[in-house]
């Protein structure tokens, strides 16, 4: 065997590896937009400190945007596109969406990148930055690094929501499944969970746990009793379905390891929050990210960039999209 023959074979199993794919440009780049859009995470960082002023819950509706962009179709802003046609409702539309808040930010982002970088910079990189930014604004440090390149998808199906995004009604063994899907696992569950340390719920999301939720006209016997009378206060039966809730009482607004800390209180506000207690493993990992000083921001910072980079379209896939609500003609 000559020794061009030998290269060849090795070059052609490494790409049927889909090890020289994984190695080209097509990964996600921390300085992707060094060279065609400089400016793109100053003007983000901007918008979004100005934002966060008046908004301060912007973090929380950020990254639970991302977050269901992420998990439908990957991380390629089809969460953004609007329903051109009712026959195929686009995501934004399907049930767990509805209460989906931030578009308007994103608009605004995307019209002042384009007007120094037009066609450059995709939507599902800047719901990426913007979120990062939104959460981290209190801080007044980036919590995580966002690697960028990736680009926008064309398609968004509200029914493609089923399945893909967790229900706050699902047990341990359904939330791992949802994960694993998205090649997630058991601690980046725990730890993802843990941005439930921000932000409200409807009462819809959890009052089923208040009321006769055994049939016997009791609450749910996992769920904490004093807590459990709170929270009937502000979810009457037959709640507003407009009344919100803080996830994480007293806490809201600050992101921090609190959740596990009223997590172990059995004050996790969903029955999904509650599964976690309910494996060995995932016990454990809540334990640790409580006891643990430093490890919540650390571990958090890595799972989301696992997250951010799931199923990404880059190199040539999909396209930058104009306008982050609908596809290029
Ligand atoms: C583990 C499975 C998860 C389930 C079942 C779940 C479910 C929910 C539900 C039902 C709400 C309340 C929505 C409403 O009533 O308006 C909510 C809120 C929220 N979720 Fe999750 N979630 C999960 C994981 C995550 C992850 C991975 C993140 C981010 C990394 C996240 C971030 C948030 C945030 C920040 C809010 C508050 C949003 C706001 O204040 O506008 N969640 N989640």
């Amino acid at each position: 065997m000559t020794v061009g023959y030998t290269i060849f074979i090795l070059f052609v199993s490494l790409s049927l590896l889909g090890f020289l794919n994984g190695c080209n440009a097509h990964r996600l780049r921390y300085n992707f937009y060094k060279v065609t859009c400089p400016q793109a995470n100053r003007i983000v960082k901007r918008i979004i400190t100005n934002e966060t002023r008046t908004n301060p819950a912007l973090g929380a509706q950020l990254i639970r945007m991302q977050f269901h962009d992420c998990f439908v179709r990957g991380c390629d802003g089809s969460v953004l596109l609007d329903t051109v046609n009712n026959d195929s409702k686009a995501e934004k539309d399907a049930i767990p969406n509805r209460s989906l808040k931030g578009f308007d930010v994103i608009d605004d982002i995307k019209n002042a990148i384009e007007k120094v970088c037009p066609n450059v910079v995709s939507c599902a990189d800047i719901l990426a930055l913007a979120a990062r930014d939104a959460v981290s604004a209190p801080f007044k440090r980036r919590l995580w690094n966002v690697a960028l390149g990736r680009r926008d998808g064309r398609i968004s199906l509200a029914s493609e929501t089923n399945g893909n995004i967790p229900s706050p009604f699902a047990d341990f063994t359904s939330l791992l499944q949802t994960f694993n899907n998205k090649t997630l696992d058991v601690n980046d569950l725990v730890v993802l969970s843990g941005a439930h340390t921000i932000g409200v719920a409807h009462c819809g999301t959890f009052s089923r746990r208040l009321y006769n939720f055994t049939g016997k006209g009791d609450a749910d016997p996992t769920l904490d009793p004093t807590y459990a009378d709170f929270l009937r206060k502000q979810c009457p039966n037959l709640a507003n379905p407009k009344t919100i809730v803080e996830m994480d009482p007293g806490s809201s607004r600050s992101f921090d390891k609190h959740y596990y800390h009223i997590l172990r209180q059995n004050k996790g506000l969903f029955i999904s929050d509650a599964a976690l207690l309910t494996n060995k493993e995932s016990e454990s990992i809540v334990i640790r990210l409580q006891r643990s000083r430093g490890l919540f921001f650390a571990a958090f910072a890595r799972s989301m960039r696992k997250m951010a980079a799931i199923d990404v379209l880059t190199g040539k896939d999909g396209e930058i999209r104009r306008n982050c609500r609908v596809v290029n003609l």
